[in-house]
């Protein structure tokens, strides 16, 4: 996002402590941050603190003479790439909706011919209340983009959803939205991220501890380099990544079922921990426990996508991508998982306990390919995703310069 121009709207929210981390993210991908502080947004925020991070003077109020005399409020919004607002309120949502005009950031948003990305941060009630999610079905429809919120832990001391984006999915978002790269446009890419859980029976699964927090990263990276991207999940509690048609599952086989469906792809990366195996045959009715008795499950194998988006004979995409979740003999391992599965490409990751991988915010991989293994550094998910991306576009890219030679 080197040379585009954010204007960041602050409202008044706890979450706006987390708006300064974004523009401080935002800066260092190489956007110019201009930020709205409304006044809710400075009882929470100095306006100091803001102007600081984004080395910009901050706008506030709408009849401020200066202000107007210096940038009006139509200008403040014609001069920027896209608009964010986060955190954005209930009220500034209700607003945004009526249509309303009483203050700077709704004014510059009225005003505004721009994209728009909306990071909702409420209380949970508020954010379930009918009002503000029939405000969000309407926003929907009017092609404004919204990322988050989270489920979690609140600072008024309920759980529930409602919880700000974390800034780098917000970031992530503004890249998809900004079109940073467009490396990998009219390309499809297809990835899996999450756990699968295989039913017991009506109210117990087998599961696993996979977050989908580099799956989803790489969706996100990739539509940001301009793919149309697809991905399909198991359950998670992560946010539905901006720009990414995402297609949420339950077991293996639906997994397999929708990536079949989404076909045809030009690259598929399945960073998705699929159960290897599924209970034969699941109980109609929940299992009763008998007193000292042992309970035996039967299992069947499940599908492995991975080596059928391989073998897939006339509708292969062009590169496949695997994980190899490994807690010793990482490269053998990962060449031999290459073999077997038939794809292209191993991403290998430790994920013995004491690396803390799973569910964890860093990654260290390593990239097993036929030519051989390179070690990259520990980072974190979103930059391991992103170097994964660029190398994805860089291989579509050189097998098309190939194509066309030929
Ligand atoms: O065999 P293993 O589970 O170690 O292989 C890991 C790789 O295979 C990952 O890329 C995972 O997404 C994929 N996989 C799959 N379907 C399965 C099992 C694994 O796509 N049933």
């Amino acid at each position: 996002m080197q040379g585009k121009r954010v204007l960041l709207i602050i409202a008044g929210g706890i979450a706006a402590y987390k708006s300064l981390d974004l523009i401080r993210r935002l800066r260092a991908e190489g956007a110019a941050v201009r930020c709205i502080l409304t006044s809710g947004g400075a009882q929470f925020v100095t306006p100091l603190a803001v102007s600081a991070l984004s080395e910009d003077k901050v706008y506030g109020e709408l009849f401020s003479l200066t202000d107007e005399a210096e940038l009006g409020h139509i200008q403040l919004s014609r001069d920027a790439d896209l608009l964010v607002v986060a955190p954005a309120t209930a009220d500034l949502l209700a607003k945004m909706v009526a249509g309303l005009a009483d203050d700077l950031a709704s004014t510059a948003l009225l005003a505004t011919d721009k994209r728009v990305l909306v990071a909702p941060a409420m209380n949970v009630r508020m954010w379930e209340h009918v009002a503000t999610q029939q405000n969000m079905a309407t926003l929907a429809a009017r092609g404004i983009a919204v990322v988050g919120p989270e489920r979690g832990d609140m600072a008024c001391g309920e759980f529930g959803e409602g919880r700000m984006a974390e800034p780098v999915d917000i970031v992530a978002a503004v890249a998809t939205l900004l079109g940073a790269g467009r490396a990998l446009a009219g390309r499809h890419a297809l990835v899996t991220s999450g756990p699968t859980h295989e039913p017991i029976d009506p109210v117990r699964y087998i599961a696993n501890r996979s977050s989908g927090r580099q799956g989803h990263a790489v969706a996100t990276a990739l539509a940001a380099l301009g793919a149309r991207t697809t991905l399909v999940t198991g359950p998670t509690a992560l946010v539905d990544p901006v720009g990414v048609e995402t297609v949420k599952v339950e077991t293996a086989a639906d997994m397999l079922a929708a990536c079949e469906a989404a076909l045809p792809a030009d690259v598929a990366v399945c960073a998705a921990a699929v159960a290897d195996w599924r209970v034969d045959k699941q109980a109609a009715q929940k299992l009763k426990k008998t007193a000292g008795a042992p309970l035996a499950l039967a299992l069947t194998e499940n599908p492995d996508i991975l080596r059928r988006l391989s073998e897939a004979t006339n509708r292969r995409p062009q590169l496949v991508v695997g994980f190899a979740a490994e807690t010793e003999n990482l490269a053998a391992n990962g060449k031999a998982k290459l073999d077997s599965k038939g794809c292209d490409w191993i991403v290998a990751n430790d994920v013995s306990a004491a690396r803390g991988t799973f569910g964890g915010s860093h990654n260290q991989v390593h990239l097993i390919t036929a030519e051989g293994m390179e070690s990259w550094p520990e980072m974190a998910k979103e930059e391991v995703a992103r170097k994964l991306a660029q190398r994805i576009a860089d291989e579509l890219g050189a097998g098309e310069q190939t194509g066309s030679a030929a």
